[in-house]
């Protein structure tokens, strides 16, 4: 007997085809997965940015991405390890609303592997003078006129991995929802609970 049920109303492809997507954008520069917005906070101060996913684990359920450790979102994220990720992909039709554990890793193992792969044009982020978000008189990229001139060498880079951190998101479920012209599907994947369930979209 042939199966008839389409992906999206069977648990198991549904999972596939999320973890098909999330390893796919951490090397197709062109996928909407690439840039989730991270969401996190403190008490009455919840805040959304856009970040880049640079790894994705199914067998450990764990995405990645980087920052600068002067950025505000690390002492909250310290505060509370409790964040989201959201996706969505316009063409997929699929949202994903991910919640994740963090785990912010600075000047250790994972930062040191990860810094290694970091290319140069990359590393310029964590080359600014001052943290993100400090205030300044005039517009300004926060780089040394140095920088701005001349650029810098992969050897100048090495003044930038002080600041390079890790972040770390192990994944407690993930909801994902398909736009479907017959009729919509949301699924919720509870990884903690190691449950799974469908959901009126
Ligand atoms: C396309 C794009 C990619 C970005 N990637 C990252 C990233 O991987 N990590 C990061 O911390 N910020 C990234 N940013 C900048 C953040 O959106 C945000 O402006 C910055 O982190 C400062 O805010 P925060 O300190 O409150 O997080 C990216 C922004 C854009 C537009």
């Amino acid at each position: 007997m042939t199966n008839t049920v389409p992906y999206y109303e069977d648990f198991s492809e549904i999972k596939k085809k999320i973890w098909l997507m999330l390893d796919d954008a951490v090397t197709n520069r062109s996928s909407p997965f690439r840039i989730p917005v991270f969401v996190c906070g403190d008490q009455s101060d919840f805040d959304g940015r856009i970040v880049v996913l640079r790894k994705s684990d199914q067998y450990s359920n764990m995405l990645q991405f980087h920052s600068d450790i002067r950025s505000d979102k690390i002492p909250k994220l310290k505060k509370n390890s409790n964040a989201a990720l959201i996706f969505y992909d316009k063409e997929e039709k699929i949202q994903l609303r991910v919640k994740v554990d963090c785990i912010v890793n600075h000047e250790n193992e994972i930062t040191e592997q990860s810094w290694l792969k970091t290319a140069h044009i990359s590393r310029k982020c964590y080359l600014v003078n001052n943290g993100p978000g400090t205030e300044t008189d005039e517009p300004s990229s926060g780089l040394s006129e140095d920088i701005e001139k001349s650029g810098f060498t992969m050897e100048q880079s090495e003044e930038g991995y002080k600041n390079f951190t890790v972040i770390q998101c192990n994944i407690k479920s993930i909801e994902w929802l398909y736009l479907a012209a017959k009729g919509h599907r949301r699924a919720r994947f509870d990884i903690t609970n190691d449950n799974q369930n469908w959901l009126i979209p």
